[in-house]
């Protein structure tokens, strides 16, 4: 008996050592392969680090050569402007009525140039969060009609109605005025330019204690694919309807930053061949109220 339990004890002593050295094998093998990953890992997140920084550096260089590049042009263009301006109105002598369409043809290139390099220069300021703004509480109706009024030749032009309503009691709104009249040449801008015939409807109303500024239009609307795109940087529809009309497909990019940047939404509803309807919210100043 004494024996059995002696060869029994020494036979579990003996496992257990087995195990023992065993299991210690087993641990050192997985402390070596977690090290091998573990180094792997951070070789592998240290490169992605080291890339996102480059890539980061680059996109930097991007934006400061575009902003340079336009601060220079910028200058140019504005004397090029200017001294079409004078050809054009004769101050520099008669203008033959043979010379008259190429000047003014050469200044609607210099104006676009000219929009496109605003345009590229507001993506830079946007982007290195450099817009200022010089916010007031201010009633939007005055603003809202100056743009309107502004617009009203090209609309003219184009034999586009371009009616303006406004409800009487409109409250104040915290907004940077010369902001939101950019914000609205481009809207209204848009709904001139992408319209062939009809009207474009301006309104101004007070809706869940937000001024709403809805600018409805009969054009050649969008297809609920193209509406999801439209906030994108140089987005522009592809279509034979647009083909032939130019743009940057900024606006509406420059547009939503500035809306949101003022603490304002904006939204598009949009029928291809029927229209299209862009509102502009802004929360009423409660404070300003009266
Ligand atoms: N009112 C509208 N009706 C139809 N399409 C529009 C309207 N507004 C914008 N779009 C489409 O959205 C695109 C992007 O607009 P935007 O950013 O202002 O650029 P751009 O007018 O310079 O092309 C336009 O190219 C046009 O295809
Ligand atoms: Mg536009």
């Amino acid at each position: 008996m004494a024996l059995l339990s002696l060869t029994l004890s020494s036979q579990v002593v003996h496992n257990l050592a087995n195990l023992t050295w065993r299991s210690s094998l087993y641990s050192l093998a997985l402390t070596i392969l977690i090290t091998i990953l573990f180094l792997a890992v951070s070789t592998r997140l240290w490169g992605y680090a080291t890339l996102y920084r480059k890539i980061k550096e680059v996109d930097q260089m991007k934006d400061e050569f575009i902003s340079m590049a336009s601060h220079e042009l910028r200058t140019p263009i504005t004397a090029v402007k200017g001294y079409l301006s004078l050809i054009l109105e004769g101050s520099l002598g008669k203008v033959s009525s043979k010379m008259k369409p190429a000047i003014q043809k050469v200044m609607a290139s210099a104006n676009r140039l000219g929009d496109l390099v605003e345009n590229l220069l507001d993506v830079s300021r946007i982007e290195q969060r450099r817009i200022q703004l010089n916010s007031k509480n201010v009633v939007p109706t005055a603003i809202v009609q100056d743009v309107v009024d502004e617009l009203s030749l090209t609309a003219h032009n184009k034999k586009l109605k371009l009616n303006f309503s406004a409800k009487d009691s409109i409250p104040k709104i915290n907004i940077d005025v010369d902001k939101l009249k950019q914000i609205l040449i481009n809207i209204v801008g848009n709904a001139i330019k992408y319209t062939e015939k009809g009207s474009v409807d301006v309104s101004l109303q007070v809706v869940n204690n937000k001024v709403a500024i809805e600018v409805k239009d009969t054009g050649i609307g969008m297809s609920p694919e193209n509406q999801q795109k439209l906030f994108e940087k140089f987005f522009r529809v592809k279509s034979i309807k647009t083909k032939f009309i130019q743009g940057t497909g900024l606006g509406l990019w420059i547009t939503k930053q500035l809306v949101e940047l003022m603490n304002g939404s904006i939204t598009v509803e949009s029928i291809r061949g029927t229209g299209t309807q862009v509102t502009v919210t802004f929360p009423v100043n409660q404070l300003a109220r009266k």
